[in-house]
C-alpha cells in the first residue's frame, strides 16, 4: 500500500456508480482511499443501496448537506469538504462527473493547492442553462488530471484551449461500462425485479426522468409524460421514479397513465436495462447503458454529451413534445446499428485511471 492517500468525493447516485469501479480498482493496486458523501442524494434507494450491493466502501466523512438551492448546497459542501481535506490531508481529490458534489470537491481542493482528478472529464452540452455544464468546464479547468470516457472529450477539451495548459489529459474509456460489465451476471442471479412488476417474458419499455430543464418546467413535463402516455397505449412503460420528479408531478397535478415506481437499485437497473425493448431518458448514464445493453434510446433533450450515440444511429434526440416522443420511439425500434461498436472502451477504464493515478503521485 503506497503512503498516498486519495480523498474521493461522493454525493449523487450516479457517482456511486461510477465510484464502484475505480475503487476496486485502488483496491487491487494498493491506493489508499477515503470517501467523502456530501449527502446530496441521501433516500436509501437513491444513497445505501448501492454502496451496498457493490460493496464500495463506506464513507469515512458524512457532510449530510441536500434540498437546497445550488449556491447554499454548493457553498456549505464547499466548507465541508474543506475542512476535511485540512483534516485528512490527501495527496489529490479526485471527483465524478458533473454535479453539485463534483464542483464543491474541485474549488475545495484545488484552493488548498490539492490536485483534482476527474473522472469523465471532457464532456460538454453547450448548453451553459444546464447547473451540469458550468459544474463540468469549472472542474475540468481546475483539475490537474483530466480522465476522458471519448474522443469527442478529449477534442472538446482541445477546443477550449487545452493543449496551452499544465493538466494532464488521458483518454481512459468509461467507468460505466466496466460496472455494468462485471456486475451484470450477479445482477440477474439476485434480483426478481421482473417477476415483481409481472413483466418475466414480456415486452415493456424502460423510462425516466429527473433532469431540472425538464421537471421544473410544467409545460416539458406534461409534454414528456403524454408522449410516454401514448407509447404506454402500445407497449407497457415503466418509470422509476426519481424523487424531484415525484414531487414536480404531484404539486402540477400531471397524472401518468404509465407504471411508476420507486428509484431502483443498481442491479434492478440492468436486469430492466437487459429485458426491455427501449430506453426513453433525460438521464446522461442511462444513454449509454442502452448501448451496453444493445437497446435503442430515445433521448428526451434537446442535446447530449454523448453524441457519438445520436451519430452511430443509437440514440435519437427527441426534446419534450408528446408526438416527436412518440415518433422517434418508433423510429428507434425499427433501426438496427451496429452495437459491437467500441465507443466507451474494453471495461478496463478503472484500472486505467488507477495506473495513470499511482505513477501521477510517485
Ligand atoms: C443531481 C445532479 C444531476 C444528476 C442527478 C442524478 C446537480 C446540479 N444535479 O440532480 O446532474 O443527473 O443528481 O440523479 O448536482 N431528493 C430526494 N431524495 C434524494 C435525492 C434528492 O428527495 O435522495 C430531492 C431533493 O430533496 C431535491 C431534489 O430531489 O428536492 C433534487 O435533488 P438534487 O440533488 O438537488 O438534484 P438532482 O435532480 O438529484
Ligand atoms: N439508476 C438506478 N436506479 C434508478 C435510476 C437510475 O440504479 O432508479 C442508475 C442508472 O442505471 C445509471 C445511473 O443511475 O447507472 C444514472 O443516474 P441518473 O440518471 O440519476 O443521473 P445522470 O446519469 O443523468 O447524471
Amino acid at each position: 500500500m503506497s503512503d498516498h492517500k486519495i480523498l474521493t468525493v461522493l454525493g449523487a447516485r450516479p457517482q456511486f456508480i461510477k465510484a464502484a469501479a475505480v475503487s476496486r480498482a485502488f483496491k487491487r493496486i494498493g491506493i489508499r482511499e477515503i470517501i467523502v458523501h456530501t449527502g446530496q442524494h441521501f433516500d436509501e434507494k437513491m444513497s445505501d443501496v448501492f454502496f451496498r450491493e457493490m460493496e464500495i466502501p463506506q464513507p469515512t466523512h458524512r457532510l449530510e448537506i441536500h434540498s437546497l438551492s445550488h449556491g447554499a448546497m454548493t457553498g456549505r459542501m464547499i466548507e465541508g469538504i474543506e475542512r476535511i481535506i485540512l483534516q485528512e490531508n490527501p495527496s489529490a481529490v479526485m471527483v465524478f462527473g458533473d454535479t453539485n458534489s463534483t464542483l464543491a470537491g474541485a474549488l475545495a481542493a484545488v484552493k488548498l493547492h490539492i490536485p483534482v482528478i476527474h473522472v469523465e472529464a471532457g464532456l460538454r452540452s453547450f448548453n451553459m442553462k444546464m447547473p451540469e455544464e458550468i459544474n463540468r468546464i469549472v472542474t475540468d479547468r481546475i483539475s490537474s488530471l483530466l480522465f476522458c470516457p471519448t474522443e469527442t472529450a478529449i477534442q472538446n477539451l482541445m477546443n477550449e484551449g487545452y493543449s496551452h495548459f499544465s493538466s494532464k489529459i488521458v483518454r481512459s474509456g468509461d467507468v460505466m461500462y466496466d460496472t455494468a460489465l462485471y456486475y451484470v451476471q450477479k445482477a440477474k442471479t439476485s434480483t426478481s425485479i421482473l417477476k415483481d412488476l409481472n413483466l418475466s417474458g414480456k415486452t415493456f419499455v424502460l423510462a425516466t426522468i429527473h433532469r431540472q430543464e425538464n421537471t421544473d418546467n410544467p409545460e416539458r413535463l406534461a409534454g414528456i409524460v403524454n408522449g410516454l402516455n401514448l407509447i404506454h397505449a402500445e407497449i407497457p412503460v415503466i418509470v422509476p421514479l426519481h424523487p424531484r420528479t415525484r414531487k414536480m408531478l404531484q404539486s402540477h397535478t400531471i397524472v401518468p397513465k404509465f407504471q411508476c415506481i420507486d428509484p431502483v437499485g443498481y442491479f434492478d437497473m440492468l436486469v430492466l436495462l437487459d429485458a426491455c425493448r427501449a430506453v426513453l431518458t433525460d438521464s446522461g448514464g442511462l444513454q449509454k447503458e442502452a448501448f451496453f445493453f444493445k437497446k435503442p434510446c430515445i433521448t428526451l433533450r434537446e442535446e447530449t454529451e454523448w453524441v457519438e450515440l445520436v451519430e452511430g444511429g443509437y440514440n435519437i434526440l427527441a426534446g419534450w413534445q408528446s408526438d416527436r416522443i412518440a415518433a422517434a420511439f418508433h423510429k428507434g425500434v425499427q433501426s438496427s446499428p451496429d452495437f459491437e461498436k467500441d465507443l466507451y472502451g474494453k471495461g478496463d477504464a478503472a484500472l486505467r485511471i488507477a495506473d495513470e493515478i499511482k505513477l501521477y503521485l510517485s
